[in-house]
C-alpha cells in the first residue's frame, strides 16, 4: 500500500528563477490559469481562443491570420512546424551557432529531410552574406534558424535573412523562443515564413504552450498536405495534392481547421494554458512591446555591468548577446556546482549552467520577463559576489552593484 503520509500536497520553495528559463511566471498569469475550466467548443473558449489569435499578431508584427498556439513546450511548437511542411527528402539547410540549431537539425533528421548545415563557433553568429552564399549552394527548400541561442546567449541578426530567402525562393522558418518580446522580432517587416516561440521566456509565463505564426506560403504548402483523421472525416473531406503531414498530434493543417471557424474536432485544447498565452500576450502589450523590449535592454545592460566590475569576463560576441541572458566564464579553480549551490541554497536564487562545448565552464544568467527587474537584477548581484567571495574569487565588494545602479542611473 503507498503511504500517503510521504505525499504531501505540492508545496515548491519559493524561488528566484535568473537562469536561461524558465522564470517565475508574472502572478497575473498564474491567477489567469486557476480560472474555471470551460468546454473547448463553449463560446467563451472559442472567443478566447480568437483573442489569443489577434494578440499574438501583434506580439509577432504580422498581420497573418494562422497565428495560434500548439499545445506542448517550444520543441512542440518547432516540431509542428518541420514535420507539417518538410516532406521526407526535402532539403532544409540550418545555420548552427549553438545547441539549439542542433535540436532544429535533429528535428528535421526526424522529419526525414535532407539536412545540411553551416557552423561557426559557440560564442558567434552569422554575416548573413554566408548564410546566402550558404542558400545558393545547398538550394534548400527551407531554411531553419535561431533567432537567439540561449545556449550560447547569443543573437543572429535575422533583418536582412527572410528577404534573402524570398529572392531565393527559399521558406524561412525562426525559433524565438528565447528572445521573442525581449529583443526586436518583426516578422512581416523581415518577411520570416513561419516563427515559433513559448511563454518561459520573456513573456513571463510557464512552460506548455507554443505561440507561432505561419505565412500565407507556408500555410499553402501545409495545406497541400490535407488528411483529416479518420473518425472526424466528412464525405466531402478529400485529401490534399500532397504527401501527408507524418503526425497526428502535429498536424498543422488539421490544427489550422480546429482554430478557425470550421472547428473541426482535433486535440483538446490546453485551457488552463490557453489563459495563460492570452494574459502573457496581454501584459506586454499593456505594457507596450517596445517598451518591454527596452525593460529587457536595460536590466540586461545593468546585469553585464555588475558582473563585468566585479572582473569576470563575459562569454561569447558581447555586441551580438540577446538582451535577456549572458554567460559568464567560471573563473579558473572555482567550482561551478558549489556556486549554484550556494546561489540556490543560501539564497534561493537559480542561475543556469550549461551544456555542450560549454559544460561547467560558463553559468549563464537571465534578466527575463517577470524577472526583468531591477530588484533581481540587484539581489542576484549581491548574492553571486557574496558566493565568489566565499569560494575564493576575490572582488571589491560592492562594485558590481554600484556598476548596475550607474547604468539605471544613467
Ligand atoms: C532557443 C530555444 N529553443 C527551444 C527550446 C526548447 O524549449 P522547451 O524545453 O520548452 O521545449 C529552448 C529552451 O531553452 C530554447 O532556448
Amino acid at each position: 500500500m503507498l503511504d500517503l503520509d510521504k505525499y504531501d500536497q505540492i508545496n515548491p520553495p519559493t524561488r528566484l528563477l535568473m537562469g536561461p528559463g524558465p522564470i517565475n511566471a508574472d502572478p497575473r498569469v498564474t491567477r489567469a490559469m486557476a480560472a474555471p475550466l470551460i468546454g473547448q467548443f463553449d463560446p467563451v473558449m472559442t472567443d478566447y481562443m480568437n483573442q489569443t489569435m489577434s494578440l499574438y499578431r501583434d506580439i509577432f508584427k504580422t498581420q497573418n491570420e494562422q497565428t495560434f498556439v500548439i499545445d506542448g513546450t517550444a520543441r512542440a511548437g518547432i516540431e509542428a512546424v518541420l514535420v507539417s511542411t518538410i516532406k521526407p527528402g526535402d532539403k532544409v539547410l540550418v545555420p548552427v551557432f549553438g545547441r539549439f540549431g542542433l535540436l532544429l537539425c535533429e528535428i528535421a533528421h526526424r522529419c526525414r529531410a535532407d539536412v545540411h548545415t553551416i557552423e561557426v563557433p559557440w560564442g558567434e553568429v552569422f554575416d548573413p552574406n554566408v548564410i546566402e552564399d550558404a542558400i545558393k549552394k545547398v538550394k534548400p527548400k527551407l531554411l531553419l534558424c535561431v533567432q537567439g541561442d540561449t545556449s550560447t546567449t547569443l543573437l543572429q541578426p535575422l533583418d536582412k535573412i527572410g528577404e534573402i530567402c524570398r529572392r531565393h525562393g527559399v521558406l524561412s522558418y525562426v525559433d524565438a523562443t528565447a528572445s521573442i518580446v525581449g529583443n526586436p522580432l518583426e516578422v512581416d517587416k523581415w518577411q520570416l515564413d513561419g516563427v515559433s516561440v513559448s511563454l518561459q521566456k520573456c513573456l513571463s509565463g510557464p512552460p506548455g504552450v507554443a505561440p507561432l505564426t505561419l505565412s500565407p506560403k507556408m500555410v499553402e504548402i501545409i495545406q497541400a498536405r490535407k488528411c483529416v483523421e479518420l473518425g472526424i472525416r466528412a464525405d466531402n473531406d478529400e485529401g490534399g495534392r500532397d504527401e501527408m503531414i507524418y503526425s497526428n498530434y502535429f498536424d498543422i493543417d488539421m490544427i489550422i481547421r480546429y482554430w478557425s471557424s470550421e472547428r473541426i474536432n482535433h486535440h483538446t485544447e490546453a485551457t488552463s494554458m490557453l489563459y495563460a498565452a492570452r494574459e502573457c500576450a496581454r501584459i506586454v502589450l499593456q505594457e507596450g512591446l517596445d517598451n518591454v523590449i527596452e525593460r529587457h535592454r536595460i536590466n540586461g545592460a545593468a546585469m553585464v555591468a555588475g558582473l563585468q566590475a566585479m572582473g569576470l569576463k563575459l562569454f561569447g560576441d558581447l555586441d551580438h548577446k540577446m538582451n535577456n541572458v549572458v554567460g559568464v566564464v567560471r573563473p579558473e579553480h572555482i567550482n561551478d556546482l558549489e556556486v549554484r549551490n550556494l546561489m540556490l541554497n543560501d539564497f534561493g536564487i537559480e542561475i543556469g549552467a550549461s551544456f555542450g562545448p560549454l559544460k561547467g565552464n560558463v553559468w549563464r544568467i537571465g534578466t527575463m520577463g517577470y524577472n526583468a527587474r531591477k530588484s533581481c537584477v540587484m539581489q542576484t548581484l549581491t548574492a553571486f559576489e557574496a558566493v565568489l567571495n566565499r569560494v575564493g574569487f576575490k572582488t571589491t565588494q560592492g562594485a558590481g552593484l554600484q556598476a548596475a545602479w550607474n547604468v539605471y542611473n544613467k
